[in-house]
């Protein structure tokens, strides 16, 4: 019987930080490592409510860093699944900072990670589809494919004459960050 998918609610996971001294540089702005540590577990999470199993972190996809984040701000996290593979699925993760005296948000960097989910043996193992439940969330999930073929270009695991139209494909790509 095929694998019931499941949907991009199921995984959605909001995690709240609060920037403490500890957490900052010299400049009191958050350290760029500090907010990669918690996005990864942001995202963890999000896999492992997709998959049932423990997932581990296959690869990230560039992380800029546009504004800085400062201390006593208010980060919040939010992830989810956008498509599932055969034992991958790429994962979205926003960050937002939020002013703990004007309660006003503003985006603070987003970016895609990609998790394995792994078996009892130690091993990858495969996970639900995903279902697509509106127009956005359909173009999310083509995106996470083309998005897919990149990295594994990148990681060497896919061959550049694999990828019909490149210069288009890498056009597409851009467009799409
Ligand atoms: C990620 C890992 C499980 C892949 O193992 P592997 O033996 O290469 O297994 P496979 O070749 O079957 O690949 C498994 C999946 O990972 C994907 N994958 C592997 N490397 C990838 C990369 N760099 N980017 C994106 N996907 C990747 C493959 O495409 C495959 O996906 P699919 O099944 O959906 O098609 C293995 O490299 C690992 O355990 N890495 C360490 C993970 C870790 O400890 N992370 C924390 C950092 S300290």
């Amino acid at each position: 019987m095929a694998d019931p998918g499941k949907t991009r609610a199921d995984s959605h996971t909001i995690m709240s930080e609060l920037v403490l001294p500890n957490d900052t540089n010299g400049l009191g702005n958050l350290m760029g490592g500090r907010l990669l540590h918690w996005m990864d577990v942001c995202a963890a999470i999000s896999a492992q409510r997709h998959a049932g199993t423990v997932c581990v972190t296959a690869s990230v996809d560039t992380v800029e860093f546009h504004s800085p984040i400062l201390q006593s701000e208010i980060v919040i996290l939010t992830s989810w699944v956008n498509r599932a593979f055969r034992t991958s699925m790429e994962i979205e993760i926003q960050v937002e900072a939020e002013n703990p005296r004007t309660g006003t948000c503003r985006i603070a960097n987003k970016a895609f990670y990609t998790f394995v989910a792994m078996g009892a043996d130690g091993k990858p193992t495969p996970v639900p589809p995903i279902e697509p439940a509106s127009e956005e969330e359909q173009a999310a999930w083509d995106e996470a494919g083309r998005r897919r073929q990149f990295r594994l270009l990148n990681a060497g695991r896919l061959d550049a004459s694999d990828i019909e139209n490149l210069q288009e494909y890498l056009g597409t790509i851009k467009g799409s960050s």
